[in-house]
């Protein structure tokens, strides 16, 4: 590939994140190609990059370009063909294995032969969108958080296919974009979206339990955990239409694994168009000028706190078992990708990984449910008197 912003991008998908991810590169100095085959969809990112860019200088956040010498390296096209010149492509269409892989088929006959193709795909797998490929070496899972200018975080997937010498160059071009990559196997949901599953299921089923109610349960998790957001304010934020489509996907993916079970709660709330803040209303209503108030009373609090925490660990420590990530990788990725405030593998040195067995152990003899079992790697470690972390 091409060095620095000799690079030229091509971004397939001008929606939300394929728009937000061309910024990006623009900031950094490539020239961009965006191509989307709805071309009002096209239009209107346009005049939302520019929004964006000038807001952008308005916080000193161009890296000291001009507005307008961002937006002269943008150009929107509705053909495909001049991808002819690019280096490297991403594409972030919309989440459907069929549709990218036609995408794909017809890409590969406009690219060069060198041109490295890159997904932003959150839930689906790359060894399969890779196998429309002629040339699957060439592609790779590069996984975006959104809003793509700000988020830090950058999952890199390669497929069982990919060379390997492309993930340097792919590392080294989102370094230089200010941006910290992470490696992963190529499993359902990758690092970020699956060890973050317990924070949502887990959260939902104590609700559902009636152990305490939605605003507790997200005090609890802010005030004492620490979190910037409380479980239920993050799936109405995200919406729980999306929320609930990953949860489902990932628990059908991992051939039904039960920690990833959804809930029936927020698929009644998805059913009734209740998907959050977007619709006006989620787990909470928007249109109400006071809010529910909390149970503070913080031995509930930390009881809440610690079994989702311990959840959320046990997650971890199965990837790191699982050779999904290395444990900086896990713990960095979920410090950049969802904001935690600390690595889940750090975390659980602090309070003893002995004590996070023990919260696990006990929900396991209470419910008797595979959900809770603990993970290999925790057991292991307490055995040996290990730490994650020296
Ligand atoms: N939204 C997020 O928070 C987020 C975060 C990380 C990754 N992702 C992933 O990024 C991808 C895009 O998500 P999004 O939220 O930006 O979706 P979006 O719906 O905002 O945008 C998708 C765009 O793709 C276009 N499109 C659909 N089919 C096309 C085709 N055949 N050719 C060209 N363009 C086509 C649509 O017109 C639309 O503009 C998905 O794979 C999603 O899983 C989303």
């Amino acid at each position: 590939m091409e060095k620095g912003n000799k690079i030229r991008v091509g971004i397939m998908g001008a929606g939300t994140m394929g728009n937000g991810i061309a910024v990006l590169s623009a900031i950094n100095g490539h020239d961009v190609i965006v191509f989307d085959n709805n071309t009002q969809v096209l239009e209107k990112a346009k005049n939302e990059s520019i929004k964006a860019i000038e807001n952008l200088h308005s916080k000193n956040k161009l890296q000291n370009k001009s507005p307008q010498e961002v937006t002269s390296k943008m150009y929107y096209e509705s053909d495909l063909g001049m991808f002819g010149i690019c280096n490297l492509v991403i594409e972030a269409i919309v989440e459907d294995l069929t549709i990218k892989q036609v995408c794909y088929s017809e890409l590969e006959q406009i690219v060069p032969e060198d041109c490295i193709i890159g997904s932003n795909t959150s839930s689906l797998s790359i060894a399969s969108l890779s196998s429309s490929l002629k040339n699957p070496s060439r592609f790779l899972g590069i996984h975006f958080f959104n809003p793509p200018v700000v988020m830090k975080l950058v999952e890199i997937v390669p497929s069982l296919l990919t060379d390997i010498k492309i993930l340097t160059d792919i590392k080294s071009l989102l370094q230089s974009w200010g941006k910290t990559t992470v490696l992963a196997k190529d499993t359902p949901g990758f690092i970020v979206n699956r060890i973050a599953r317990p924070f949502y299921t887990e959260a939902l089923r104590i609700f559902d339990e009636g152990i305490a109610d939605i605003p507790t349960i997200d005090w609890a998790m802010k005030e004492i955990g620490g979190f910037k957001m409380g479980p239920f304010e993050l799936m109405d934020l995200i919406g729980n239409d999306v929320n609930y489509k990953v949860t489902e996907s990932i628990f059908e993916q991992s051939y039904f694994e039960p920690r990833f079970k959804p809930s029936i709660t927020q698929k009644r709330l998805v059913e009734a168009k209740m998907f959050g803040k977007k619709t006006g209303r989620g787990f909470y209503d928007y249109s109400l000028e006071n809010q529910p108030k909390p149970n503070t009373d913080r031995k509930l609090g930390t009881k809440i706190f610690n079994r989702i925490l311990a959840q959320l660990i046990n997650e971890a420590s199965d990837s790191l078992l699982f050779g999904i990530a290395t444990k900086e990788d896990i713990d960095l990725a979920m410090t950049l990708g969802v904001n935690y405030p600390k690595g889940l593998l750090k975390w659980a040195d602090e309070i003893g990984i002995s004590n996070v067995i023990n919260q696990l152990q006990a929900l396991f003899d209470e419910y008797g449910e595979d959900r809770y079992r603990i993970s290999p790697m925790l057991k292991r470690m307490a055995d040996r008197g290990w730490k994650f972390y020296n």
